[in-house]
Parts: C-alpha cells; sequence; structure tokens
C-alpha cells in the first residue's frame, strides 16, 4: 500500500465509462471527508502535450518514442503530483496510469504488455487498486457514438480489441476486473464495493 496515501487507477479501453466512474468514486469519498486528488494521463503538462498534439496532428510516432514521452510525463506527474499527495494521506484517482502504457503501448508490434509493464514498474509505485473497465468492444463503440459505417471503423475496431486482450492479459494482485456494462449507477455500487476494502 502506498502508505499514508492510496493510489487508485482506472483503466480500460475508450468507452469503457471509466471516467464517469472516476467522478462519481471522487465525488463520493470526498462526502466522506477524505482528501481526493483527481488527475490524468496523459498530463497537461510538456511531455503529455507533446503527446496529444502528435495524436491530433494524426501522426503515429514510433512505438519506442511513445513509451519514452509517456514515460517522461509519468515521471514528471509523479514528482509533482502523485507522491506528495501520497504522502499527505491523500486518495489519489488517476484516470489512466503505467496499465494504459502496457496495453496500448505494448500491443504495438514489437512489444509486450508484459515487458512494457516491467518497464514502469522499475521506477513508479504500483497502484494499491487498479480497476480494469470491462466491456465488449461493440457496446464501447456504441457508447463512443460510433456509427461503425467510416472506412476507419474496422481499424478502430480491431485496434480495440488488441488493447482490451491485452489488457486481459496483464496479471497483477492489484487488478480488479469491474463488470462496466449496466446503468452508471450499477457499476458504481460494483466500484465501491471493491474500493472500500482498500480505504485507510
Ligand atoms: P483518454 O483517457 O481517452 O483521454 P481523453 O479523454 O483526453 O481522450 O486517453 C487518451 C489516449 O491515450 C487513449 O486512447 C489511450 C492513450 N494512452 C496510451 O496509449 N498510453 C498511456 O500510457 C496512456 C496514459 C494513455
Amino acid at each position: 500500500m502506498n502508505e499514508p496515501g492510496r493510489l487508485i487507477a482506472f483503466e480500460g479501453i475508450d468507452g469503457s465509462g471509466k471516467t464517469t466512474q472516476w467522478k462519481r468514486l471522487a465525488a463520493r469519498l470526498r462526502a466522506g471527508g477524505r482528501e481526493v486528488v483527481l488527475s490524468y494521463e496523459p498530463t497537461r503538462n510538456r511531455w503529455g502535450r507533446a503527446l496529444r498534439d502528435a495524436w491530433l496532428g494524426g501522426k503515429r510516432l514510433p512505438v519506442e518514442e511513445e513509451i519514452h514521452l509517456f514515460e517522461r510525463d509519468r515521471r514528471e506527474h509523479l514528482h509533482t503530483l502523485i507522491r506528495p499527495a501520497l504522502a499527505r494521506g491523500a486518495i489519489v484517482l488517476l484516470d489512466r496510469y503505467y496499465y494504459s502504457s502496457a496495453a496500448y503501448q505494448g500491443s504495438r508490434e514489437g512489444q509486450t504488455p508484459e515487458a512494457v509493464l516491467a518497464r514502469f514498474e522499475t521506477f513508479a509505485p504500483a497502484a494499491d487498486l487498479m480497476l480494469l473497465f470491462d466491456l465488449p468492444v461493440t457496446e464501447a463503440l456504441w457508447r463512443m457514438n460510433d456509427s461503425g459505417k467510416s472506412p476507419d471503423a474496422m481499424e478502430v475496431r480491431g485496434n480495440l480489441e488488441r488493447v482490451a486482450r491485452a489488457y486481459r492479459s496483464l496479471d497483477r494482485p492489484e487488478i480488479r476486473r469491474i463488470d462496466a456494462s449496466g446503468p452508471p449507477d450499477e457499476v458504481e455500487r460494483r466500484v465501491w464495493d471493491v474500493v472500500r476494502r482498500v480505504l485507510p
């Protein structure tokens, strides 16, 4: 455990609903009087911005370069925000953490989820809880309001499926799979059931 604080990572494919639950959990914990720090990766700092700018330009960086940028971004995030918050005893809720690198970069050519995970574990603390929001790719695509008709749809789908498979292959004791189907209130109850067990 990241005593005296707690680190909880929200993970899953795009459209899995993790961001909604990330906000809901923050509200619930704050209502209970706890200090909550909400953050996400990639950050809005310089390395995170470099990553977002590359994507917005429609460019796919070589995977080694992407991993390198995520590493710079994550090191800065840990130094400036995550570690100090944990040391104060805050509950840090992250919308994506290094498990995303394992799933997204680790499913690209020449990489494996396990190798990417191991690389980040050399310097980044494991989450106390990694919530993996699990939803069939088709449903995630509906939620993202994808018509399924554009020429890119199959590519998007294939990519999400690779990422979903990479997520499912991750094997670490902090990982809890959350069934992300059904109404948000129901998913929130499932999340709470798991989270309340690791609170200080
Ligand atoms: P996302 O949480 O979807 O951000 P936004 O809501 O701003 O679109 O994350 C953006 C993308 O970043 C997402 O497609 C996954 C990707 N990503 C990686 O590929 N590797 C990583 O390590 C992280 C943190 C994110």
